[in-house]
């Protein structure tokens, strides 16, 4: 993996207060939790985190803010061995994430961006030189748009691919769609850019048509489809296992599907590798916590044929 280039995530980086709870409460419910943790998180970070469990060097360029989450969040990307020299800790709070978990593993999550608001495309032009270099990378929709839309034509021009998970979905531009290698929603994302209940290779079709290169497609329980311009696609079936919380599972499944590319392998091959990652992931509680390492995933894949 050394001699890899990097992959450079570009994203949002929360403190995740997460409150586990029998079932998502309706409108105007209150009901009593079983427990409560504060927990790293963030669509951004908990990419940065899986590719980087998985061997990958990895930088993240982010924001956190002067307060006490800003700390604990940059101490623990550090631990999990995430370069964070283009993350500014700047004044203002750090973002939040809200997130109730139930017993079936199902989760809802408010976002509260803080300072990933203040991750603009200067900033991010700042460090041009790094994502010029990166080998793949990694964007998420929590951090400003116009950030989002900057990264893709800087690497455009730099021709370095762009993964880009669209978590939160938000409508995008139509020149985007060239610009990316993968697009990545779950199925109520897809919704968003496609209209919602069409068969996922209805979908992938359209989006393709679009003039993106490859998309994932991510259907929880039912697997992953794997379409891209050149190959067969495919459906990757999903790892039966016991979900606890699957709160980072897509998270998990973009950070180690880029390890993966980024190591040569097909994309088939590479979505079944993030597909083992992300089963592992849900067995487990917390979205960073939860990231397994490569000796995990190369167990359960070697057990789970
Ligand atoms: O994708 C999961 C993440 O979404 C959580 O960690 C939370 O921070 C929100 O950003």
């Amino acid at each position: 993996m050394s001699a890899l280039s990097p992959i450079v995530v570009i994203g949002s980086i929360n403190m995740d207060l997460v409150a586990r709870t029998p079932r998502i409460p309706l409108a105007g419910q209150t009901l009593t939790g079983t427990d409560f943790a504060t927990t790293p998180g963030g669509k951004g970070a908990n990419q940065a985190v899986a590719a980087a469990r998985l061997g990958a060097h990895v930088q993240m360029i982010g924001a956190v803010g002067d307060d006490v989450f800003g700390e604990a969040l940059l101490g623990n990307l550090a631990n999990a061995v995430v370069d964070t020299r283009a993350v500014s800790r700047i004044p203002g709070p750090s973002g939040v994430a809200q997130i109730q978990v139930a017993d079936n593993g199902q989760n809802s999550i408010v976002v509260v961006p803080g300072t990933n608001g203040a991750v603009t495309p200067a900033l991010i032009r700042h460090h041009t030189a790094l994502i010029q270099a990166a080998g793949i990378v990694l964007l998420q929709l929590e951090i400003p748009l116009e950030t989002v839309l900057a990264a893709c034509e800087l690497c455009a021009a730099a021709n370095v691919p762009v993964i880009l998970d669209p978590a939160p979905a938000a409508p995008l531009p139509d020149a985007i769609w060239p610009q990316l290698a993968w697009f990545t929603p779950n199925e109520t994302e897809l919704g968003l850019y496609t209209g919602s209940g069409l068969p996922p290779e209805t979908a992938a079709k359209q989006l393709l048509a679009r003039g993106v290169q490859g998309v994932a497609l991510k259907r929880g329980a039912e697997g992953v489809y794997i379409a891209a311009s050149g190959e067969e696609p495919a459906w990757i079936r999903a790892f039966p296992v016991e979900a606890i919380d699957t709160v980072g599972a897509g998270d998990c499944f973009n950070g180690a599907f880029a390890v993966s590319l980024l190591e040569g392998s097909s994309p088939a091959d590479a979505a079944r590798f993030a597909s083992a990652a992300a089963a592992i992931s849900v067995t487990r509680r917390g979205a960073q916590a939860a990231m397994p390492t490569r000796e995990e995933v190369d167990a359960f894949l070697a057990t789970h044929n």
